[in-house]
């Protein structure tokens, strides 16, 4: 019994500490119009670009760059004159698998092959023209 009062005590203590808390006065909030629109799709380029950070950018050059630290990686922003990026997410979920035995076989998460295709497509230099 003596353990049953010391943890409603305890949960006493708790619940008055959470109703300090909230009677706080509210934080002004930003007005919505403030906020950048940030669409699903700029998320996605944002997580291909992580993803290229960490994963790409030893070897090839990432963003605009179009010189590749590895003599032989194509710049992503030149990608679509070497491969098709309409089935580049086929590729990356089969693994990738070029016989260019530098190149590592990765095993993306569905949601990072959509956020990496997205994002190569985003950097290619025809892309905007
Ligand atoms: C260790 C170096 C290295 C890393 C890291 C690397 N690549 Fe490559 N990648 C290469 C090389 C070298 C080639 C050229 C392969 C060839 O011509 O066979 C290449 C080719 C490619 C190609 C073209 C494949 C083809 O069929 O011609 C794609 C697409 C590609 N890389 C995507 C990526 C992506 C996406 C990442 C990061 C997730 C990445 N690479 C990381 C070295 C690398």
């Amino acid at each position: 019994m003596r353990r049953g009062l010391s943890l409603s005590a305890l949960f006493a203590a708790l619940t008055l500490f959470a109703c300090s808390k909230t009677s706080e006065p509210p934080v002004a909030e930003a007005p919505p119009v403030a906020e950048p629109v940030v669409t699903e799709q700029d998320e996605m380029i944002g997580r291909g670009e992580a993803i290229a950070e960490t994963a790409c950018a030893s070897c090839h050059a990432i963003g605009a760059e179009t010189e590749s630290p590895h003599p032989y990686a194509p710049p992503f922003s030149l990608l679509d004159q070497v491969v098709d990026l309409g089935t580049l997410k086929q590729t990356f979920t089969e693994g990738i698998n070029t016989d260019h035995p530098d190149m590592p076989n990765w095993q993306f998460d569905q949601i990072d092959i959509d956020g990496l295709v997205a994002y190569l497509e985003s950097v290619q230099a025809g892309a905007s023209e």
